[in-house]
């Protein structure tokens, strides 16, 4: 596998796809984009991530590997499939054999180092995820910013240095405080990606359907770009109208 090097000039743009008519779109302005398990919620209307098998990552990675003619394209491992340094390296190699992505993420920091070191060394290039950790949630409400105290900011560092060493190309930080960001980012020697994690990371990440607005709550670290919630339910209301009153389908519709 070709090794990862990000160019750090400037701000690294990342954001989710699951198909790929979304991956054509955000292919044309971001550096990385990413296979998440957040499908399980966004896609599938699960209460988390732990959803997702690997199947269903490879089904959408293979439409959005269509899509990417640019961008890192990075794909989750799904809750499960890295329980061990076999089973990591058997469903990364999988998956990267399926979709020819360029790299896979996995979650968690001291406690996956053997596993991250061991894909490294079979050269498989690994992003970090570290902070708050999706699959480690079991419903909604347990999603919590991380940070506020000394015991949790000295074990989210640690976790930081310890993959680094194992060897990630770049690691996403999740949910914590803006003052844990910045240390964060002091004892990184490669790029971090935020979601809810400040502005002070090298790059962002967001889940595409959280900043377009397909759902009316959301966590307060996403920026709603439009509101695709209202905007396609006022094109179904036309649509429904048009149809019952006989303005559709009008002549241009119509085979003669
Ligand atoms: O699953 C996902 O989409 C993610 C990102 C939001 C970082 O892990």
């Amino acid at each position: 596998m070709k090794k990862i090097k990000i160019k750090n000039k400037k701000k690294i743009v990342c954001l989710t796809a699951y198909n790929k008519f979304t991956a054509e779109i955000v292919d044309n302005y971001c550096d990385l984009v990413l296979v998440g398990d957040s499908l399980g919620m966004a896609y599938y209307g699960n209460s988390s991530t732990r959803s997702v098998h690997l199947d269903d990552i490879i089904r959408h990675g293979k439409s959005v590997r269509k899509g990417i003619k640019k961008s890192i394209l990075v794909v989750d491992m799904p809750f499960g499939t890295y329980r061990n340094k076999n089973d990591a390296k058997k469903n990364a190699l999988k998956i990267i054999k399926e979709i020819k992505c360029d790299a896979i993420k996995l979650e968690g920091g001291s406690n996956v180092v053997k596993i991250i070191s061991h894909l490294v060394k079979n050269n498989i290039n690994v992003m970090g995820h570290i902070g708050l950790l999706p699959q480690k949630v079991k419903s909604k409400k347990d999603y919590k910013i991380l940070g506020k105290d000394k015991i949790e900011q000295t074990k989210i560092i640690n976790d930081l240095i310890s993959i680094q060493k194992a060897g990630v190309f770049s690691v996403v930080l999740e949910g914590v405080k803006e003052d844990l960001a910045k240390k964060i980012v002091k004892n990184s020697t490669v790029p971090i990606i935020g979601i809810g994690a400040s502005k002070n990371c090298h790059g962002q990440i967001l889940v595409l359907e959280d900043m377009l607005g397909l759902f009316d709550k959301v966590p307060k670290f996403v920026k709603k770009y439009f509101n695709l919630k209202k905007e396609v339910s006022n094109a179904v209301k036309r649509y429904s109208k048009d149809v019952i009153i006989g303005k559709f389908p009008t002549n241009k519709n119509i085979y003669r």
